[in-house]
C-alpha cells in the first residue's frame, strides 16, 4: 500500500500556562502573547482566570483554555507525550539561549510574588532559565520562551499572511 506523503506545517504543539497566579493582568498580556505566537492552548492552575481588557485578542475564544484545580489534576491531564517545561530561575535550570524545545511541550509558569514552589519543580520533566539577574515578570518571561521556541522549531512561529 502507498504511503500517504504528507507535508506538516509544525513540528508538534505547545501550552502555556500559570500556577497560582495573583495579577490577572499580566496572565490576559499572556494569552494574548500565546495565541498570537501559536500556541495550541492555555491554562491556569489553583487560581482561575477573570477576562481581562490586556488580552484584547480574547486568547479564550480561539484556542482552550482549561482550569485545574491543582498541579496533580494538570499533570494528569497533560496531552500524551508531552513534556512539561517549568520556566524558573533556579541554580539547576538549563539556559534558554542552549535548549532545545520538546516538540510536543506544556511550559509552566510561577506566581508572581514566589515562584514555583519547589514541590512542583520536582514533578516537571525540564526547568528553564532566561538570562539576567532579577526576575523578569511572568508575561514577559513566558512571551520570550515561545518567541524562542518558534524561532529554533521549524514553523511554529506564525507567519503573517
Ligand atoms: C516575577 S517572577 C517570580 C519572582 C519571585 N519573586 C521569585 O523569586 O521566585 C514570576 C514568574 O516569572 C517567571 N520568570 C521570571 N523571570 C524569570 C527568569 N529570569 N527565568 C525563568 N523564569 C522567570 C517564572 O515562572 C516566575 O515564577
Amino acid at each position: 500500500m502507498a504511503r500517504l506523503k504528507q507535508e506538516y506545517e509544525a513540528d508538534g504543539f505547545f501550552g502555556i500556562g500559570v500556577f497560582h497566579s495573583s495579577d490577572e493582568e499580566n496572565i490576559g498580556t499572556l494569552w494574548r502573547s500565546a495565541y498570537i505566537l501559536g500556541a495550541s492552548f492555555i491554562f491556569t492552575i489553583d487560581r482561575k482566570y477573570r477576562k481581562q481588557s490586556s488580552d484584547v485578542t480574547k486568547a479564550w475564544s480561539r484556542i482552550p483554555l482549561y482550569h485545574y484545580d491543582d498541579f496533580d489534576e494538570f499533570k494528569s491531564s497533560i496531552p500524551y507525550a508531552a513534556s512539561i517545561v517549568a520556566v524558573e530561575m533556579t541554580d539547576t535550570a538549563e539556559p534558554l539561549e542552549t535548549f532545545e524545545h520538546p516538540p510536543r511541550a506544556v511550559y509552566l509558569l510561577g506566581n508572581e510574588a514566589s515562584g514555583l514552589p519547589p514541590a512542583v519543580l520536582e514533578e516537571c520533566h525540564k526547568t528553564i532559565v532566561l538570562p539576567g539577574a532579577y526576575s523578569l515578570n511572568v508575561a514577559v518571561a513566558g512571551s520570550l520562551v515561545i518567541y524562542d521556541r518558534g524561532t529554533k522549531i521549524r514553523s511554529t512561529l506564525p507567519r503573517r499572511p
